[in-house]
């Protein structure tokens, strides 16, 4: 497909079915900065302005929502507009569209500097509290490539600010791509100015910095007699600023829990107590200080207990799909090492996801090891004032663990989880992408409540993969005694899209016509007119907790449907059919769960399926 095609498919799809509004419950501040230089002509930059056009489309534009900026530059740096200039979406896009062509050099440098100097300073509205987005488009290497490096350098030293550096054409110089942005992951290539659109979504993703799952995150602080009140208050201001990088709202929502020790432990903030990041924050900024011993593990236990629990009083509290995270921050040994540890390892082998800080120089690394799932789960300062400098880090090592696959599974002793048999897909699909149908079973049997489980986990296991018509595509197929088609592969390009529908799903409750699902999945899901990939490995995974109405047909149809694709079959509960879901699956691939909230135990099974590929993106 010509990157021209690829365009108008995505901008169609755009209009067709509505881009959800990207970042909707955490405004950032966006800054395009844009190479205006004479290498690229006054064509392809109007190619640049459709593309910031198009991009910010995808924002609530506002002084409380997202907010744009724009800089070009050539010879000189133009400042076309500031953050808080225009409010509203119909004026920014109205000014972007009329940006001048600056033409001359490529004084990267000057602009670089101008955002850190003029854009991002308060007098220009540049120090609202919201992550700091600046985008550097380019098509060539900079006139100054020293000057660039330090003025990138010194953009980026401020820890609000992420730096994306976009290279257009094959004149780029990489070394020069990696310099300005923030890492690797930020870089991005495409061959030509018409190919910008391609990168759109995965831009989106970067800019958004989303987690897709859902978290529970427990701050564990040190509330013992070495630090004193003032260094107390920098531990609050650290859990408001990690707690400020998540979103409250809709289905993605995070829940926060605060715990301090010192001799004993207090649940000063239960999780799940307050719903909005205002309500949060100026509560954790209540927590008292209570001075004492560091007994590290009762803060453990307590905080342990809050990501267990299921209700607390009357709040409902952990849930079974969040990512559990604890972070214990300390400045101190503890006072019982040996309960610190085996605190720590039990919660570990739950599967939370452990994190350690250790502050000043009387911290026990030996001890943050262990109290941490893994060595990148350690951080260091030097005092509680430098805590700040590694909230970004933190949250995108949240992110990233919600993000990916975990590498262990953890399965608890009531589930039955049947290994699938090794197999050799992962190699064999090398570079192949997959192309995986889900079809899920929407009968009365499950009632609506487990039937949002199985949406729920769908949407989890979706979450992880880049979407589009180069990477993972996703389509799913809903049956109780009719078949719905939920999407098909080519409806949706990029993954909000395919999350977005998901969460649309609805509940039918009726018959099991499994093999009405399986002929859907076989006769439409998997044609190429509905965007199956010739290049593709094609999956169906289907997920069901009874009895077929008609298990002869679904035999019929499940033998039809191997000739297609692997088929996956997934039975959860007591009343599944294993000679069923036996005929269903093609090579044996049959797992099952004891329980709908058990499902997730088995997402990194599946997504090793998947073929994901940890490659960045250049296209
Ligand atoms: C922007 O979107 C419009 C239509 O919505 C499309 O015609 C145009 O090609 C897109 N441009 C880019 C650079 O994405
Ligand atoms: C933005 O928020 C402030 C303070 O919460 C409020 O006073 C103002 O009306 C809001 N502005 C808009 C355009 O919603
Ligand atoms: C601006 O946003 C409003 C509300 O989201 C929407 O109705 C309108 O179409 C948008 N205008 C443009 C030019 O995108
Ligand atoms: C640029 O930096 C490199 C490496 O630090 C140095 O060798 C080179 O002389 C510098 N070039 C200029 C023009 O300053
Ligand atoms: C980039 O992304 C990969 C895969 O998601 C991750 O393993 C790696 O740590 C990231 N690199 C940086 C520098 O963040
Ligand atoms: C597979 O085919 C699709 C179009 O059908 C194309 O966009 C994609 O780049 C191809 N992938 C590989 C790895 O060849
Ligand atoms: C099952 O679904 C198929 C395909 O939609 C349909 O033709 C068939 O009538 C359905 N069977 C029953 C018993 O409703």
């Amino acid at each position: 497909m010509t990157a021209l095609k690829t365009l108008i498919i995505i901008a169609l799809v755009g209009y067709v079915y509505g881009l959800d509004k990207a970042c909707p419950f955490k405004p950032a501040d966006i800054i395009f900065v844009l190479d205006g230089s004479g290498s690229e002509g006054a064509q392809n930059f109007k190619r640049q302005l459709h593309f910031v056009s198009n991009f910010t489309q995808q924002f609530e534009i506002g002084p409380n929502n997202t907010r744009v900026g724009l800089v070009t530059f050539g010879t000189g740096v133009h400042n076309e507009f500031f953050l808080n200039q225009y409010n509203d979406n119909s004026s920014v896009l109205n000014h972007i569209d009329n940006a001048n062509y600056p033409d001359g050099e490529t004084n990267t440098h000057l602009a670089l500097n101008f955002v850190r100097q003029q854009t991002l300073s308060s007098a220009h509205g540049g120090d609202r509290d919201a992550s700091k987005i600046v985008i550097v488009l380019t098509d060539g290497e900079s006139l100054s490539p020293n000057l660039t490096v330090a003025a990138a350098a010194a953009l980026k030293s401020d820890p609000k600010v992420t730096v994306i550096s976009v290279g257009i054409g094959s004149k780029v110089n990489p070394d020069e791509l990696l310099a300005i942005a923030s890492d690797r992951n930020h870089t991005f290539r495409v061959s030509d100015f018409d190919a910008l659109s391609t990168i759109e979504a995965d831009l989106t993703t970067e800019t958004c910095n989303v987690c897709n799952d859902q978290s529970d995150i427990c701050f564990v602080l040190d509330s013992s007699g070495s630090e004193g009140a003032s260094n107390f208050h920098h531990q609050l201001e650290f859990v408001n600023m990690v707690a400020n990088e998540f979103s409250y709202e809709g289905n993605t929502h995070t829940q926060v829990c605060v715990v301090t020790f010192s001799t004993s432990s207090h649940t000063d903030i239960p999780l799940a107590r307050y719903h909005t990041l205002d309500a949060l924050t100026e509560n954790v900024l209540k927590v008292p200080y209570r001075d004492g011993e560091t007994r590290t593990d009762l803060g453990i236990v307590s905080a342990f207990n809050q990501l267990q629990q299921r209700h607390h009083g009357h709040f409902p509290a952990a849930r079974d799909f969040a990512n559990k995270v604890m972070i214990v921050l300390t400045d101190g040994r503890s006072t019982e090492p040996d309960l610190t540890k085996s605190q720590a390892h039990r919660a570990q082998s739950k599967g939370i996801d452990m994190f350690a800080i250790g502050i000043g120089s009387n911290v026990d690394p030996r001890e943050l090891d262990t109290i941490a799932s893994d060595h990148d789960h350690v951080f260091r300062v030097t005092n509680f004032k430098q805590l700040d400098s590694i909230h970004q880090s933190v949250v995108s090592a949240i992110c990233a663990k919600s993000l990916k696959a975990t590498t262990t599974t953890t399965t608890t002793t009531t589930t039955t989880t049947t290994t699938l048999p090794p197999t050799t897909t992962k190699a064999a699909c090398g570079l192949k992408p997959a192309d995986i149908v889900f079809v899920l079973d929407s009968s009365d049997s499950e009632g609506a409540e487990n039937f949002r489980t199985e949406v729920e986990f769908v949407r989890n296991f979706a979450a992880q993969f880049h979407i589009g018509p180069g990477n993972v595509q996703f389509s799913v197929v809903t049956y109780s005694t009719d078949v719905r088609n939920e999407f098909f592969f080519n409806q949706y390009h990029n993954r909000n899209g395919v999350l977005h529908a998901i969460d649309n799903i609805q509940y039918m409750g009726l018959g099991t016509n499994t093999s009405g699902a399986l002929n859907f999945a076989r006769t439409e899901s998997l044609l190429p007119a509905n965007g199956a990939r010739a290049n593709s490995t094609k999956y169906v995974i289907v997920i069901t907790d009874g009895r077929s109405d008609d298990p002869d047909a679904t035999k019929q149809e499940a033998q039809l449907l191997h000739t297609k694709a692997e088929v996956i079959s997934i039975g959860i509960g007591p009343r599944v059919d294993k000679t069923e879901l036996a005929n269903i699956a093609s090579n044996h691939r049959v797992v099952t769960v004891d329980s709908f909230t058990l499902l997730k135990t088995i997402k990194n099974q599946l997504t090793d399926l998947a073929c994901q590929s940890d490659e960045p993106l250049v296209f």
